[in-house]
């Protein structure tokens, strides 16, 4: 590595790590979704008198059903409030009401409700005169404080004569609309509803956050989610008469020694984790290999028993291993790997998820590394059907090198053929 280019590196590293600090300690996680309670549900008001002139609705009030020529039932949605077992307060009308004779008109709106069991206030503007009671409805209130609602039928709503008369004079009204002129219905009540948390649904949505997956394990925090843009493992061989693999409960790879050193040297600071399915062998810090769970493989001897040279064999296995150079500021995660006998075409293939200096590029499962059988011991299993293939070396391909390393990374210092640990192979047939 340049020595600037590491500076920046331990900078980034170092700005990472405060960031995420202070989004802990302040809370702000974007993706975080708190409860929130509105308050929902109709205030109809239904001017069914015609004694107030024309009556229309003040948006987002609106009209849903007229009387005459005059009349009209005004539905407006409530907001707000506060609920009691004896009184609500506060519940307010969106928009208002306005009553017209001819091209004057009169406007009702701030509306805010009082409500108890036995009578609803309604307060709000009319003509420049500010939270005046508009309205008032003798009914029937049905209250309770939890959950909140209000529910108040049968109200006879009517002017107070101040309002009648105000309302008179505006309008030029011949009499005041004095008496019943309608009646009031209300069915408030507080609906607790968790928003649905936008980045729950879609993760990659902007403004959510970046999680590193293995954030616990290596405290590499990732800034950004790249997009993996290597080509995916070549396809499984299709063998000819397969036979499951049995008896196998684990099989053991190192990955790669050297790497392994380098994680939990001093200036890596880091370390190394198996879980999943994988269990590391050895003593920490930098053990001695892995042993991965055998979940399921087929061997085929190619119609000639007591020839292993061209068995092939898959296997399947299983857990993860996290290797974290939290100095350094990556990590790598190794997954599921394959290991494919199949003559000159053997290989390991894997999942690989690494954070680069803050770039998280999620799992990509690639061919990691190609097996040498000839460099290692391939012989028949005595007492049974079954072939080993030991101490085969592993040469990393060229998209195992960039998995682990970058892209784009010019001192990744693994390339085709960098060798990995050698691995051992039993295929037992189960005969
Ligand atoms: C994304 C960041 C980095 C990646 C992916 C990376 C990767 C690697 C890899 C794969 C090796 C070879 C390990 C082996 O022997 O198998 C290595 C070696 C080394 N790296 Fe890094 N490295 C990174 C950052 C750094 C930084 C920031 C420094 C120094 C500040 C550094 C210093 C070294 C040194 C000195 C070695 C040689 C270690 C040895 O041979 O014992 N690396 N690095």
């Amino acid at each position: 590595m340049s020595s600037s280019l590491s500076a920046a590196r331990r900078t980034m590293a170092a700005l990472t790590v405060l960031a995420t600090a202070i989004l802990l300690l302040i809370g702000l996680n974007p993706g975080q979704a708190a409860a929130v309670e509105t308050t929902k549900g109709p205030i109809v008001f239904s001017m069914t008198s015609g004694k107030a002139g024309k009556v229309s609705a003040i948006s987002p009030a609106s009209v849903v059903k007229r009387f005459g020529k005059k009349g009209a039932k005004v539905s407006t949605a409530a907001k707000n409030g506060s609920f009691g077992e004896k009184v609500a307060s506060g519940l307010q009308a969106a928009g208002g009401l306005r009553l017209a004779n001819g091209k004057r008109s009169v406007a009702l709106t701030g509306l805010k409700l009082t409500i108890d069991r036995k009578l609803a206030v309604v307060r709000g503007n009319v003509a420049g005169k500010k939270n005046i009671v508009v309205f008032t409805a003798a009914g029937k209130g049905t209250l309770s404080a939890d959950p909140g609602s209000v529910k108040f039928t049968g109200g006879k709503l009517r002017f107070p004569a101040s309002v009648a008369n105000l309302v008179r004079n505006r309008l030029k009204l011949k009499t005041a609309p004095t008496g019943p002129i309608g009646t009031l219905f209300v069915n408030a009540f507080l609906d607790t509803t968790v928003p649905v948390d936008p980045c729950e649904l879609d993760p990659d949505a902007e403004g959510c956050p970046v999680i590193d997956p293995y954030l616990t394990e290596c405290n590499v925090a990732a800034t950004s989610k790249a997009t993996g843009s290597l080509p995916a493992a070549a396809p499984l061989p299709t063998l000819t008469n397969p036979q499951a693999i049995t008896g196998l409960t684990t099989v053991g790879w190192g990955i790669k020694s050297s790497f392994r050193n380098y994680m939990v040297s001093p200036a890596a600071a880091g370390s190394i984790h198996a879980r999943d399915g994988a269990t590391a062998t050895g003593s920490a810090p930098a053990y001695s290999g892995f042993d991965w769970t055998f979940v399921d493989g087929q061997y085929a001897d190619n119609g000639t028993p007591n020839d292993p040279s061209d068995d092939q064999a898959i296997l399947n296995l299983s857990g993860t291993v996290v290797l974290c150079a939290t100095g350094h500021s990556f990590r790598v995660a190794i997954s599921d790997p394959t290991i494919v006998v199949d003559g000159a075409n053997s290989r390991i293939i894997a999942d690989v998820d690494s954070n680069l200096t803050g770039v998280w590029t999620p799992a990509q499962r690639i061919d990691v590394a190609t097996l040498n059988l000839a460099g290692g011991t391939t012989s028949l299993l005595s007492g049974t059907l079954g072939t080993k293939w030991e101490n085969v070396p592993a040469a990393m391909t060229e998209n195992g090198g960039k998995a682990i390393c970058g892209v784009t990374e010019p001192q990744c210092p693994y390339s085709t053929g960098t060798a990995m640990d050698p691995v051992t192979v039993e295929a037992r047939a189960g005969i």
